[in-house]
């Protein structure tokens, strides 16, 4: 008895140390082995290798009943971080490695047992040189579109797909953060968690009286639409018990997309669907009536059309009023991979008409980090805000950062102008990227706005003292805009990465608004003809920047 007590408050002194508590696995075979939660602490810190296979957990409770299933790469010999498991009620981990490290009587030494701690608290301190200042980013874990965003009684809903057992694609959750400025955000608790209809993949909010009601793919065997609902301003959701809502005949169906349509009362959704857009009406959100296809034919089909938007905006200097369908499209992309495509046209509550020929595509960035752009519903001042997750399906699991992976764009305010016989759709950076602006500075910084009032032909260089840089390019003649990053700094994780983009500038351009923040630059037209967005990872921050043919205003952002 007393030996016991001694054991336990040695155990005791050392959690108290944050020492680690070796954790005894029972091994049932060379994949198969299960662990007991016998602690009460709050969390069970997991340790990752992101190079290893998945291994596949069910947890149980005290019941033995199944609480939970999640994938996470458990450390073989070696560990990159830890995630935390919050335990709950969990009582025993059943785990399956999977991969080809089941050698006869192996998994018993895998690191992971060793490395394994329980622990009240996780630190989300910020151990990232590549975390963006001003951008928006998850605490820790994955991340990639942006989900659900609306604007409700002041504040911005930014949602996200989010995996917290680990920095790569898996186990998709929605995240959450909130922002009063668009620019600096607030981490809130997940939102939503996977079930047994599958894990929770893109899909977007709408507010409808003092209620936020959710609508996203459930992503299990099949892709099939499913409704939350919140009553607490976008805080917590409650699923919907008559989930799905509505089921499909195709294996991509999903990141269904709702608005309230004035013109015909009623709700409107597009869904993307394999290589089309399907447009949908509800009265209620519930029950909903197939109205039309769109994109046959129609723009970039290269790949899988993903996270569609559908609104109008209203045309500039008398022009008419028209309707933007956005088609997020992977890969197929003007550079690879992945991008915003678009079309413009009408819309009159059950079809969708594009004014251009089918061959005709239009992108909104011509970056090779903008992508799962969609806006925010309910948007002031008949605002249509966007943003953009902040990189590329090509190797947004490979980019070097390790606590977070993927940051968001800044936030674009989006309208028409005309160029010849087309309507384009401009992206300006919102105004609330003005008002974070700082003091002016003498040198480009590692977060900053470099503004660059151009006199035709214009060359802009930043630098760093290792020799790495960026180069720019507005070539006034022939109307195009460059970014070359093939010597931006740590380019080898993926061939895809270093590359020059190149933007159509459809006409002049007289200021040029470039954002820099540590891994990322943003460079807009002022007048929004032009938008490009690349992300760089420089082994020390630019500091010196060179520019022929124009005048460079540097300001710190706030
Ligand atoms: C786009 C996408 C969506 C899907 C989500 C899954 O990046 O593939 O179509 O809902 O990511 O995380």
């Amino acid at each position: 008895m007393m030996r016991k007590k001694l054991l336990l408050s040695i155990t005791a002194v050392m959690l108290a140390l944050g020492m680690k508590a070796q954790l005894s696995p029972i091994i049932l075979g060379d994949s198969h082995v299960m662990l007991r939660m016998s602690q009460s602490s709050r969390y069970l810190l997991l340790p990752v290798q992101e190079t290893e296979d998945i291994a596949a957990i069910a947890v149980l409770d005290g019941q033995n009943n199944m609480v939970q299933r999640l994938n996470v790469k458990l450390a073989i010999d070696r560990v990159d971080y830890w995630v935390p498991y919050d335990l709950k009620g969990a009582r025993l981990m059943d785990i399956e490695f999977h991969g080809d490290r089941r050698q006869k009587g192996a998994v018993g030494e895998f690191v992971c047992w060793r490395e394994m701690k329980f622990s009240d608290t996780f630190d989300t301190t910020n151990r990232e040189r590549f975390r963006p200042l001003y951008h928006h980013t998850p605490l820790y874990g994955w991340m990639n579109d942006p989900n659900g965003m609306f604007y409700k009684d002041g504040v911005w809903h930014l949602y996200y797909q989010y995996n917290p057992y680990g920095s790569q694609w898996e186990n998709m959750h929605w995240g959450h953060s909130i922002s009063k400025d668009l620019v600096h955000w607030e981490a809130q608790p997940i939102a939503l968690e996977p079930d047994w209809l599958g894990s929770i993949f893109s899909g977007s909010c709408v507010t409808a009286g003092d209620e936020v009601i959710a609508i996203y793919t459930s992503a299990g065997h099949h892709q099939t639409q499913s409704l939350a609902f919140s009553k607490d301003g976008g805080r917590t959701f409650s699923k919907y018990s008559g989930n799905p809502v509505l089921t499909g005949d195709v294996p991509d169906f999903r990141d269904p997309n709702p608005f309230w349509n004035e013109d015909i009362k009623m709700w409107n959704m597009i869904l993307a669907a394999g290589q089309e857009m399907r447009i949908y009406s509800s009265k209620d959100m519930k029950e909903w009536k197939y109205e039309s296809s769109f994109g046959k034919e129609y723009g970039n089909h290269s790949g899988v059309w993903e996270c569609p938007d559908l609104f109008k905006l209203e045309g500039k200097d008398g022009e008419d009023a028209k309707w933007v369908l956005i088609c997020n499209i992977n890969p197929g992309g003007p550079f690879g991979g992945s991008a915003t495509q678009y079309f413009v046209g009408q819309f009159d509550g059950h079809k969708f008409t594009c004014e251009s020929m089918p061959k005709v595509t239009k992108w909104m960035d011509y970056g090779k980090d903008h992508y799962a752009t969609v806006s925010f519903y309910n948007a002031p001042e008949n605002r249509r805000v966007v943003l953009a997750w902040m990189s590329n399906w090509q190797y947004a699991n490979q980019v070097p950062t390790k606590q977070f992976r993927s940051a968001n764009s800044i936030p674009r305010d989006l309208g028409l102008f005309r160029c010849g016989e087309e309507t384009y759709v401009s992206v300006v950076p919102s105004k609330e990227m003005l008002a974070a602006r700082g003091e002016k500075l003498k040198k480009p910084t590692e977060a900053c706005e470099i503004v660059v009032d151009t006199k035709g032909q214009t060359e802009i260089v930043l630098s760093n003292t290792k020799g790495e840089q960026v180069t720019m390019v507005y070539d006034a003649a022939a109307q195009t805009f460059s970014m070359d990053r093939t010597a931006s700094g740590e380019v080898g994780f993926s061939e895809a990465f270093p590359v020059t983009t190149v933007a159509p500038t459809f006409g002049q351009i007289r200021q040029l608004r470039i954002f820099v923040d540590r891994c990322s630059i943003e460079a807009f037209d002022a007048e929004g003809k032009m938008a490009m967005t690349n992300l760089v990872f420089p082994s020390e921050p630019y500091s010196t920047i060179n520019v022929k043919g124009g005048k460079a205003t540097i300001y710190e952002i706030k």
